[in-house]
Order: C-alpha cells, then structure tokens, then sequence
C-alpha cells in the first residue's frame, strides 16, 4: 500500500504548529497504525530529518498512551478500537490520513502528536482512590460483593484513560472518564467510605483542570475504546448531588 499521510508537527509547546505530508509506501494492509509510523519515523532518521514524535506504549489496547485523532475521530475510523490496535487493512491504497493530536485545553502539546495528558492523573489523585486496607487476594475475597456489582465495577475498570473522549467532545469534558473512575469505586463496598468526598474532590479538580461541562451529546462513548457507557456519566451526576448536602463533611 502506499498513503498519503497530513501530520501535525509542532515542535514544542509554544511554537506555532503546522500540518506536513509524507507519502508512505511500500506498507502492507496486516500492519498496525503504529506500524505504519514507524516506517515513516525510520525513513526521516535516515535522511537526517525530525521524526514524528508520538505516544505509545503496550501497543495492545490497554496502556492508553496512544493518542491520535485519525481522519477527525480520536483513534481512528474503528469502533472499540485504540489506535495502537487499528490496522492499515482498514484504508485504502492511495488513501490520505490526517493525524493530529488530541485537541483540548487541558491537554497541551508537548510536540507533534504528544499532548500532555498530567490532567487525568491529577483527577485520579484528588479522589480516585479507596483507604480501606484490601489485604492480599484471599482477604479480599472475604468481603461479599453481589455479582452485578462486581460486574459493574469491573466495566467501568476497563477504562485505559486515553482521553479519547475529551479529545472527541464539543465541550472538551472529562465526564465519561469520571463516571467511569467514580463508577468503578462506588460500585464496590470498599469503595464507601470516600464515596461522597470522592465525588466532590474529583469534579472539583476536574473542573480546575479547565474540563468542559457534559451536554450529554454523546461523541465520548463513540469513540471510547473500552466502551464505557453514557450512563456512567449519569452515575457521576448522581452521586455529585447526592454528595454535596453532606459531603464536604467527609473532607479532611
Ligand atoms: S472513558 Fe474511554 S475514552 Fe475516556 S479515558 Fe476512559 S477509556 Fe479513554
Ligand atoms: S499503546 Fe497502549 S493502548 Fe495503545
């Protein structure tokens, strides 16, 4: 195959960005996206130039380092895909792509297609986490957890925090990633103790971040590769309100 590639090149946070064509040829249809990168980013080392910097890590859909927006959709054109697990049988020859970067203000580019995703960790570390002592596998198989709970919990764990969503909504939230962390720890008994604070603490920081407000448009879970369900998004409304009359007294 040969593409014709329109790539976002920047080469740091504050200089001005442009997009560069490249023509790959030469590829086969089994190789990943990535792939395909790679072969380009070989090429330009071998003639002296910058290769494209760009996020990657497990290259199997569950690191969530990869970050492109593909033809306009954050990871690409495939359902329930990453774009480290998108494949070049999904184009055609002569085809051409563009690929940007996830595009919101809390993510800024470091370079090329690198955006600097710190704002989903900050999230996590205002709340989403639980202090009850676990203990090892057999302890925690010790507390009962109903199956639909335990079903729901381990759903909503499927969430890599690629920020696909935030890169695909028109409000640049981070709702879907929310639901999904409150989600996964409120559906559990463990989970308890800092439900209400939790809540509170993580939309909070959520919103500093410069996170946009959910309208509930719903172009998050179309391209979410874990398929996290918009009703996540609705648990999180949830458990907000039901957090703010009594919440703030479980903050340290
Ligand atoms: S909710 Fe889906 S799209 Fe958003 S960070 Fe998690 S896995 Fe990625
Ligand atoms: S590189 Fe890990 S999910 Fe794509």
């Amino acid at each position: 195959m040969k593409i014709t590639l329109r790539i976002w090149r920047q080469p740091d946070r504050d200089a001005a960005g442009s997009m560069a064509t490249y023509e790959v040829a030469g590829i086969s249809p089994d190789m990943s996206f990535l792939e395909m990168l790679d072969v380009l980013n070989e090429e330009l080392a071998l003639a002296g130039g910058d290769p494209v910097a760009f996020d990657h890590d497990c290259r199997e859909g569950i690191c969530g380092m990869c970050s492109l927006v593909i033809n306009g959709l954050a990871h690409g054109p495939e359902a329930l895909t990453t774009a480290c697990q998108l494949y070049l049988r999904h184009f055609t020859d002569g085809q051409v792509i563009d690929v940007e970067p996830w595009r919101a203000t809390p993510f800024p580019v470091l370079k090329d297609l690198v955006v600097d995703r710190g704002a989903l960790d900050r999230i996590v570390a205002a709340g989403g986490y639980i202090s009850a002592p676990t203990g090892a596998a057999p302890e925690a198989h010790s507390v009962p957890v109903p199956r639909k709970d335990a079903e729901r919990a381990f759903d909503a764990a499927a969430c890599i925090g690629c920020g696909a969503c935030v890169a695909a909504c028109p409000n640049g939230s981070a709702s879907l990633f929310l639901g999904a962390k409150i989600t996964h720890l409120g559906a559990l008994p463990q989970g308890q103790p800092e439900r209400d604070a939790r809540a509170l603490a993580m939309v909070e920081q959520h919103d500093a971040e410069g996170f946009g407000g959910c309208s509930q448009i719903g172009e998050c879970t179309a391209v979410c590769p874990a398929g996290i369900p918009l009703d996540m998004i609705s648990q999180l409304n949830h458990d907000v309100l039901t957090a703010l009359p009594r919440g703030k007294d479980q903050r340290g």
